[in-house]
């Protein structure tokens, strides 16, 4: 489903002008798209209908609790990698026996929250981590279920930075250790296993690399079955790419489903998915407003109201998020779009044929709906933006834009 689309030369967030949200909300905005989420949902969930999987949101992507509850009342689960996540997805309305905490660093506190409140299962990323999990287990009485990481030392062929299941990168246990690590999980009081998970990594646009890192594991998987009676789960985490750039393919979830889903049905065991991009990534817009159109005598520069600190990917990952006229019509010219914030590494598109935008225009940056407002910061002492949400014809603020006093309202000024 595309939510976002023109007529009439004007660009609709689902039934609502883009035009009027800006002027409703102000700028820079975050826009999205329900039910672009809700269809992203349903379609993944019926493309991997034979093996029935749970599908736990990487909260991490959005962590917009209007965001996470749209997914929690389609079904979705949490996957969540700090008691931060865990509290937003508990309090959007995830059910805490369908959450899943992942992550290198657990402290003690995370863990003993994530125990006391009951979650599904802890990913173990290392020895000292399951020491650790075992003893906050032991001290509060109760039994915490483990799925072992395992690194399946697969090239996704994605970005470098998002990469995540290779031998070099800092996840999971190499495959050759997970049996050690499982025999001393059997040992310590409190550790229940429950299964292996694996994430290779992020915006993975082949099938391949995923049936791959099954090729791998599906052995392992099925001895670990054999030997613990309490393992049932294989979580073989998030990754499946979606469009960025105009004809860009996206994986399908047909596609993603055709080379994963036979070999799980195999193993007859029960399937958990944690896709964060997937589901979001395509419900949101950036929505900013031109400022002024600096003319250098190399270049020309659009200088809008958002910047890297409302969505960093472009400088991070050389990410490549399409540039969209809220009305359109002018002819383009090649230009960097850049904000307002003193960097140079502030842009959010280099070097592209851009609208022909004049001061006062709107501009929407696609793809924004994942690891947009989630990764921002307040740089420069820029408040946070706007965030809407939009259903059919309805569109109500998600987020309230933060003041300048929302910026030092923590802080101390002391002697
Ligand atoms: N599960 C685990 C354990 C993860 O680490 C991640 C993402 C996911 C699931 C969800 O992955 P997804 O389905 O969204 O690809 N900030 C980067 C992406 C970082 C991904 C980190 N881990 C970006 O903007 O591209």
């Amino acid at each position: 489903m595309n939510a976002f689309y023109y007529r009439r030369n004007e660009l609709y967030a689902e039934s609502v002008l883009v035009s009027r949200l800006a002027e409703r909300y102000g700028t820079p905005l975050y826009v999205y798209s329900r039910r672009h989420i809700q269809a992203q949902y349903r379609a993944l969930a019926g493309a991997m209908a034979e093996v029935r999987p749970l599908i736990c949101y990487s909260v991490k992507a959005n962590t917009n609790a209007a965001v996470i509850r749209t997914l929690a009342a389609e079904g979705a689960g949490a996957d969540v990698v700090s008691g931060g996540e865990l509290f937003r997805a508990l309090r959007a309305g995830v059910p805490v026996s369908k959450i899943v905490f992942a992550g290198v660093g657990k402290t003690g506190e995370e863990i003993e929250y994530g125990l006391r409140r009951g979650i599904l299962f802890f990913t173990v990323e290392s020895e000292p981590e399951i020491r650790r999990i075992a003893a906050c287990a032991e001290r509060l009485g109760r039994t915490a279920r483990i799925a072992a990481r395992v690194n399946p030392d697969v090239d996704p062929a994605t970005h470098a930075h998002i990469t995540t299941g290779e031998k070099e990168n800092k996840f999971g246990v190499a495959l050759q250790d997970v049996r050690g690590l499982c025999r001393l999980a059997a040992r310590l009081p409190g550790i229940e296993i429950a299964g292996i998970h694996m994430h290779i990594g992020s915006q993975i646009l082949s099938a391949a690399p995923f049936a791959e890192a099954l090729r791998r594991t599906r052995e392992l998987c099925a001895e670990l079955k054999r030997a613990y009676p309490s393992f049932r789960y294989l979580d073989i985490g998030g990754g499946i790419g979606i469009d960025y750039r105009p004809g860009q393919k996206p994986l399908l979830p047909e596609t993603y489903a055709r080379q994963v889903a036979p070999a799980l049905k195999k193993l007859g065991i029960s399937v958990v998915l944690e896709p964060g991009r997937f589901l979001v990534g395509n419900a949101g817009l950036l929505v900013c407003r031109v400022q002024h159109v600096k003319h250098s005598p190399h270049k020309t520069f659009i200088v809008v109201d958002a910047a890297m600190n409302d969505l960093i990917r472009p400088l991070l990952y050389e990410a490549y998020h399409e540039v969209l006229a809220v009305r359109r019509g002018r002819r383009a010219i090649r230009a960097d779009l850049v904000g307002p914030i003193c960097e140079s590494g502030d842009f959010l598109a280099l070097d592209r044929d851009l609208p022909a935008a004049r001061e006062g225009d709107l501009l929407a940056m696609r793809s924004a709906g994942a690891y947009g407002f989630a990764m921002a910061s307040t740089y420069n002492s820029r408040p946070l933006a706007a965030e809407v949400m939009v259903d059919g014809r309805k569109s109500f603020l998600v987020r309230r834009r933060q003041t300048w006093r929302d910026l030092v309202r923590d802080e101390v000024i002391g002697n």
